[in-house]
């Protein structure tokens, strides 16, 4: 991470990022806030379906960056909304993105046995269990959001679980996971690298900062320039999560490296090159910020995530 450049160097007034220090420190609260979130919504429980609650548990409280709720949280203060009700948004994001995480790591997808530096959720009990925990962990997240303290306005809970939907389903997540399973056979060109991405992983990074304006009560234009700062985050998310499995190693990943070449993903590394597609995340990262310029100082943990999305090591 790199610390916030001063504005007086730039031709722009416009507000810069939180330091590195101050994104670290406010990444790690919402976290702890979100873990304890999660760990309420997940009592352990005995018998037969205590089963399925420890895979829930064992991939949901197994850390991870806590990147997704950060972003709902951090857009959701710029307009005061309530904490008690962003973490709860910021929950649902986070169980939905550890389905993802279980469900990818299966056999039948990415065969992954390492997952946040210990064993993936089919690899600690099964296949089976894993599918349902995954399961489990999509439908609850909706039915966190659709619970009233989440919001005292059903139109809102409506709002933010269609958001949710759109950006977890086939048009989200979930196509994107496909259109990456059947680019192992194919030639991708950019465009649909891009499409991939953007779907496969942007859409869940898009919803949580346009899901943590619609808590917040956000306008339209509001939630529009959050969409679009997100969309391009997202994207440079994905890119920088490739390169890292390019160069990094399992021990500071916490997931196998060196994938995606086996697997032969279709990436931006395989179409630009290291160098290219470290540019392409940088450039998108700096456009990503300016569409929050109009939210002035507001903005800076927003920005300060863009920075931290670029220069991660893990
Ligand atoms: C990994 O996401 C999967 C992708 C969408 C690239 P993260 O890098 O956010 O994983 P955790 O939550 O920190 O473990
Ligand atoms: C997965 O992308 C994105 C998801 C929707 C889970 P990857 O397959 O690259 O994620 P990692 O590298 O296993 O975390
Ligand atoms: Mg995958
Ligand atoms: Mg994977
Ligand atoms: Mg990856």
């Amino acid at each position: 991470m790199s610390a916030s450049t001063s504005s007086a160097s730039k031709p722009s007034t416009a507000a810069s990022s939180v330091s590195a220090a101050a994104f670290v420190a406010a990444i790690r609260e919402t976290a702890e806030s979100v873990e304890q979130a999660l760990d309420a919504f997940l009592p352990v429980e005995e018998g037969p379906l205590g089963r399925v609650v420890d895979a829930m548990r064992w991939s949901a409280l197994a850390g991870g960056k806590r990147l997704r709720p950060f972003l709902v949280v951090a857009a959701a203060d710029m307009f005061d909304a309530p904490r008690a009700r962003s973490i709860r948004v910021g929950a649902a994001v986070e169980m939905i993105h550890c389905y993802s995480l279980i469900h990818d790591d299966l056999p039948a997808m990415d065969d992954s046995d390492l997952r946040r530096g210990r064993p993936s959720v089919h690899k600690k009990f099964d296949d089976a269990t894993a599918i349902l925990a995954g399961d489990a962990l999509l439908t609850q997240a909706f039915e966190i959001v659709a619970a009233q303290e989440t919001h005292p306005d059903g139109a809102v809970r409506c709002a933010v679980a269609l958001e949710l939907a759109r950006a977890a389903g086939k048009a989200g997540m979930v196509g994107g996971q496909m259109i990456d399973i059947y680019a192992e056979q194919k030639d991708f060109d950019l465009e649909g690298v891009t499409q991939l991405q953007r779907l496969k992983t942007g859409a869940l990074i898009r919803f949580s900062a346009v899901g943590g304006g619609l808590v917040g009560g956000a306008s339209a234009d509001e939630i529009a320039a959050l969409g679009a700062y997100a969309e391009d985050l997202g994207l440079a998310f994905q890119i920088v999560d490739d390169i890292l499995d390019a160069t990094g190693d399992a021990a500071a990943l916490g997931k196998p490296a060196g994938q995606d070449a086996e697997m032969d993903k279709a990436t931006f590394i395989k179409l630009l090159g290291m160098d290219g597609a470290r540019t392409k995340a940088a450039d998108l990262v700096e456009r990503c910020k300016s569409n929050l310029d109009r939210f002035g100082d507001r903005a800076g943990p927003l920005k300060g995530a863009a920075d931290f999305v670029f220069e991660r090591k893990s």
